[in-house]
């Protein structure tokens, strides 16, 4: 949805009048959350933004229709997800968990309330001050469930840039933890793999 919107008729005709709006506001709210993000780690207000991690918007309407055995499949297995930063509207059907303490925990929805995750590419920049949340959505007689995923990630773009732990945030006491990567190689790796629960980063760790 940005940088470069796709053509209005490229988008289904439920929702896209929806889906454009709603990305004025998803990009806003990301502009406020980075700037906040960059505060918190005691940096300048712009830094995270200088880096272009409010640039690229993608976004995923997920439909997870009811299922008659949940306990044969997943309505998506565990994953960090591939972003800087991730925006989630859910309905109220619920069934997101996060892995909390090595216990899957239920992140039932609030009306009116989005869920924020951190993705792998800000564990990475921030040397692991920031954990991307390992996350999951079991199957559920339920349904139909759907969820709007915005993801703040630059891996539809062209980007020669090389992402690694900031400088700022690394020093002799705590070295960097991760090699540099572009966002292209990571996202490779990353569907190449599949969602099987461990982090790619691991891939990187030095
Ligand atoms: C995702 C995701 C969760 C949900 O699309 O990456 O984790 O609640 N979705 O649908
Ligand atoms: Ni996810």
């Amino acid at each position: 949805m940005a940088p470069d919107p796709p053509p209005p008729e490229d988008l289904p005709v439920a929702c896209r009048d929806a889906m454009i709006e709603y990305t004025k506001h998803v990009m806003s709210l990301g502009d406020l959350l980075f700037e906040l993000l960059s505060e918190a780690l005691g940096l300048k207000s712009e830094t995270l933004k200088s880096m272009d991690c409010l640039k690229s918007l993608l976004m995923i309407c997920n439909y997870y229709p009811p299922c008659p055995q949940p306990d044969l499949t997943m309505g998506i297995s565990q994953h960090s997800d591939n972003s800087f930063l991730t925006i989630l509207l859910q309905d109220n059907i619920g069934g997101l968990q996060i892995l909390h303490q090595d216990s899957w925990v239920d992140v039932s929805p609030i009306p009116g309330a989005l869920v924020i995750n951190m993705g792998d590419f800000l564990q990475l920049i921030t040397n692991d001050k920031f954990v991307s949340a390992n996350h999951r959505v079991p199957a559920n007689r339920e349904g139909p469930r759907v969820s709007i995923a915005s993801f703040f990630s630059s891996s539809a773009l062209p980007n020669s840039t090389l992402y690694g732990p900031m400088k700022e945030l690394v020093s002799e006491e705590n070295p960097p933890k991760y090699k540099d990567i572009t966002i292209k190689e990571y996202t490779e790796g990353y569907f190449e793999k599949g969602l099987d629960g461990t982090s790619y980063l691991s891939n990187i760790r030095i």
